[in-house]
């Protein structure tokens, strides 16, 4: 089978290739990706060795670039991983997610219905529901909650993942999208919290928390993730959506302090900064739909996740070095600096 995997120089669409190279070594996997800030050809060094795969530059709003690639590779499966994923870049330009997220989404979309396709699957965020009262313990988010989206990339999405639902309805495309909740682990681009408090701590910077560091995440693996979405090509009902997360609500106060212990670094370098504009309070999956439906668990516990994530950063310095000494630096001091 050809597998198009958009997006899969990212954070989480590289952590998928491998997936797929390791599990589904009968496959083709072709990787298509921009290249944009986010994306890192260092990152796909080790799949660019692996017969089945092939990487392919290109945007996903790019209809004629988009057509070729078809053309050439034939896909059955396409998961859509391309986006703008950053809430903050989306406060300060909304436009860019509105052109990646949505338009982009619609493009490869009408590539599927052009040349057929046997599944197309949209990796959306629970981020489209909005957020919880940090005060209603008892409250998730499940399939049916209704979309209540806070900042433009939440936005974004939500209009990406209902389109996605439309072409289903109208068109018949055989769809699937999957919302999960927030992911850690290697690859992770610098500028979100868990990787950047850890780049911090390492140079003794201080980390940058919003507001009183009382927002809740949920956590999950990024290898969980991955596992989750190949079971959902395999054995998920099309036109259908599924959550994905693994009831693992953090503060972010906590997680930094987690950080800071896994690392010997002292809490007087947590310093609280201004809050994030419309920051949503608190996110919670239900996953019952996936792991009843599909038999999926997630399998790593937080607090195995994050003394690996942080060993793979101790351990790919020259990785996020090379990131951290570029055009990051520009954006950190804009985000940063003064705030
Ligand atoms: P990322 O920012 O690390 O990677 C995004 C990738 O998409 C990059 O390689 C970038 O070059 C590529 N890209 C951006 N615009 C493109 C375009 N126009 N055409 C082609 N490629 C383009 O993002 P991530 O954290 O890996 O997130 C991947 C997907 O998962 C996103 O759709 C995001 O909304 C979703 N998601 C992320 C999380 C999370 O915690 N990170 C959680 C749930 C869902
Ligand atoms: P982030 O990793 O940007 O993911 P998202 O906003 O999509 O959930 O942020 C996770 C949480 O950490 C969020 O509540 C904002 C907070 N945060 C900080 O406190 N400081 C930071 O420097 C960053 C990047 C995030």
């Amino acid at each position: 089978m050809n597998i198009v995997v958009t997006g899969g120089a990212g954070f989480i669409g590289s952590n998928f290739v491998y997936y797929l190279l390791k599990h589904r070594p009968a496959d083709r996997v072709i990787c298509y990706d921009a290249l944009t800030y986010a994306g890192n050809l260092h990152t796909l060094e080790a799949a660019r060795k692996n017969e089945n795969f092939t990487f392919v530059r290109g945007d996903i709003a790019d209809r004629e670039a988009v057509a070729s690639l078809f053309r050439q590779e034939k896909p059955e499966v396409v998961v859509n991983f391309a986006a703008e994923s950053h809430v903050d870049r989306s406060i300060e330009t909304p436009d860019i997610f509105l052109k990646t997220n949505v338009l982009g989404t619609q493009v490869l979309m009408d590539a599927c219905r052009q040349f057929g396709i046997r599944r197309y699957h949209q990796v959306s965020t629970d981020e489209v529901y909005g957020d919880l009262p940090l005060d209603r313990p008892d409250l998730f988010f499940t399939e049916t909650t209704n979309l209540h989206t806070s900042s433009p990339y939440s936005a974004s999405k939500a209009g990406a993942d209902l389109l996605t639902l439309a072409y289903h309805r109208t068109y018949g495309l055989p769809v699937t999208v999957s919302r999960c909740s927030n992911n850690y682990g290697p690859y992770h681009f610098p500028e979100k919290l868990i990787p950047l408090m850890i780049i911090n701590a390492l140079q003794d910077k201080k980390l940058p928390v919003y507001g009183a560091g009382e927002n809740v995440r949920d956590w999950l693996y990024v290898e969980d993730h991955c596992a989750a979405i190949d079971l959902i090509l395999q054995k998920g009902k099309v036109g259908e959506i599924y959550n994905i997360g693994g009831h693992n609500e953090r503060r972010n106060i906590d997680v930094v302090k987690i950080i800071l212990k896994e690392l010997g670094k002292p809490e007087s370098l947590i310093e609280h900064v201004t809050d994030r504009k419309g920051h949503d309070r608190r996110y919670a999956i239900d996953p019952t739909k996936i792991h009843r439906e599909l038999g999926w668990l997630p399998q790593t516990k937080f607090d195995v996740g994050i003394k690996a994530t942080i060993e793979w950063y101790l351990t790919h310095r020259q990785w996020w070095e090379t990131i951290i000494s570029g055009e990051y630096r520009n954006y950190y001091a804009r985000m940063y600096d003064e705030r």
